[in-house]
């Protein structure tokens, strides 16, 4: 290795034999003196490992190495060998340390374990803690394998826009994207004029790239989004986030079926995935942060979900036993506690509710035949409930309009969308994966602050 390529200490701990001169550079994580030299637990982030530097009296800058507390940034020369220590197959035995950046005293992640609760104020610092570093590693190679399951089965990834100007749920939860001058603002009859603004219309921040996503599978046959997403939803709870990514695949000529069983296999894999390409941090996880971690996740890769409908759903909620906070009974949404009880307790496994009353989803749903459900998927795994929510959408122009008409829309908002039904409408379907989601599904992780970098939730935006 040449001065100016390092080696990333995850390729250093996996050599198969010594080596002579190599650098690696990091993270001091812990560092302590014997009689005549110093042990330094390095971590650079590419693995949970850190790797044990040796470094002898005889460096010139013995008294400053001496000095360094944990969080400083060196980096190191010198001689990979076969560890005299427990625990690890190799060590550094430094030829030159360089002090790139001290740390002093105040830092706050020294050697002791800190709750998540205080972790997340830090959140500029945490991804250098063992857990945290754990859950981005694994966050990075899961949107990895998302590409791979979409791209593997011959999807086309699109870019839907982030500024829009349509309400996909319909729920009102829209952040508004306007450079409007909010002191003085235009007026035209006593109301703000949002002509006169950026996009001569009002714009928002999207909800989701389904509408959009929609008119590329009417071309393109399979596509899917991945991507930021935003909701001004005034929910304070562990799984709800302000900004969060969500994947979108949309199918033309497919149905309610092929679209909760592409929900089922994308779960699957993606549990899949990170058991075979993050298994020091699915152990991490399992260790210190949920001890059925492993086990639940096998047994979801391995057996069927359960399908019910939301009557059916209605049905067992109803005759369970359970007492619930909130009151259950058809019309109603399932409440998070209610979703629990299902795949918790009854079904002990995750649980694919389908055909909703139309009256509690949005207007873009595919009518059933009965008149009174649409053809909705909501996909509820344990520990967390909704996971997925989809749908088949309405392809039919008539129909699409009345539900249109019915959500109080107005029909010139959505005439470019109405358009893909007047020319060479097709069957199609499609969900959101909750990306944050998956990853507390995965990692054991019960707060979703903790598997976004930097979370935005009401009343908190910091970083
Ligand atoms: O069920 P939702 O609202 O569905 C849609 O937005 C559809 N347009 C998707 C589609 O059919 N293309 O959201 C989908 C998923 C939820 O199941 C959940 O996992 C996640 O997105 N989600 C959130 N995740 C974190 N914070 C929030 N506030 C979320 N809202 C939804
Ligand atoms: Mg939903």
């Amino acid at each position: 290795m040449t001065q100016s390529s390092p080696t990333p200490i995850k390729d250093a701990l996996q050599c198969t034999a010594p080596s002579g001169a190599i650098r690696v550079q990091g993270w001091v994580r812990t560092r302590r003196d014997s009689k005549d030299f110093s042990f330094i637990e390095l971590n650079d982030g590419s693995s949970l490992r850190n790797l044990q530097i040796i470094a002898r009296d005889s460096l010139p800058n013995y008294a400053a190495v001496q000095r360094l507390g944990t969080g400083a940034a060196i980096s190191i020369t010198g001689s990979l060998v076969p560890s005299q220590g427990k625990g690890q197959k190799w060590e550094l035995v430094a030829d030159n340390i360089d002090i790139i950046g001290t740390a002093d005293d105040s830092y706050p992640l020294q050697k002791k374990g800190h709750t998540p609760e205080f972790l997340r104020e830090i959140a500029h610092l945490r991804p250098r803690s063992n857990l945290f570093g754990s859950v981005f590693r694994v966050r990075s190679r899961l949107a990895f394998a998302v590409h791979q399951f979409f791209q593997d089965r011959g999807f086309v990834y699109v870019h839907t826009p982030i500024i829009t100007g349509s309400d996909c749920e319909g729920a009102g939860e829209l952040f508004r994207a306007s450079t409007i001058d909010m002191k003085n603002p235009p007026q035209k009859n006593g109301e703000i004029d949002f002509a006169q603004d950026f996009f001569a219309r009002p714009t928002f921040l999207t909800v989701s790239g389904q509408l959009e996503a929609e008119a590329f599978a009417l071309a393109l046959s399979k596509v899917y989004t991945f991507g930021p997403t935003f909701r001004a939803e005034n929910s304070n709870t562990s799984r709800h986030a302000s900004e969060f990514w969500m994947i979108e695949p949309e199918m033309a000529f497919c149905d309610l079926n092929g679209n909760m069983d592409l929900a089922e296999d994308c779960v699957k894999y993606l549990i899949a995935d990170a058991r075979k390409h993050c298994p020091e941090e699915m152990e991490l996880f399992a260790r210190f942060v949920d001890k059925e971690l492993l086990a639940r996740l096998d047994f979801v890769i391995e057996r069927p979900f359960q399908r019910i409908t939301y009557t059916e759903a209605v049905d067992l909620l109803k005759s369970g036993g359970q007492k619930f906070e909130f009151p259950i009974d058809y019309g109603l949404n399932l409440q998070s506690e209610h979703e629990r009880w299902l795949t918790e307790k009854h079904f002990k496994c995750p649980v694919t509710v389908f055909n909703f009353p139309k009256e509690i989803k949005p207007f873009y749903m595919r009518s059933n035949d009965d008149g009174k459900t649409v053809a909705a998927i909501d996909l509820l795994v344990p520990g967390i409930g909704e996971i997925v929510g989809g749908s088949q959408r309405e392809e039919r122009l008539e129909m699409l309009e009345e539900n249109l008409r019915r959500h109080n829309m107005d029909l010139a908002d959505y005439k470019w969308y109405l358009d893909l039904r007047r020319y060479g409408t097709a069957p199609h379907s499609g969900f959101g994966l909750g990306f944050e989601r998956m990853l507390m599904f995965v990692t054991g992780v019960a707060n979703i602050r903790d598997v976004i970098p930097f979370a935005r939730t009401p009343g908190s935006a910091e970083f």
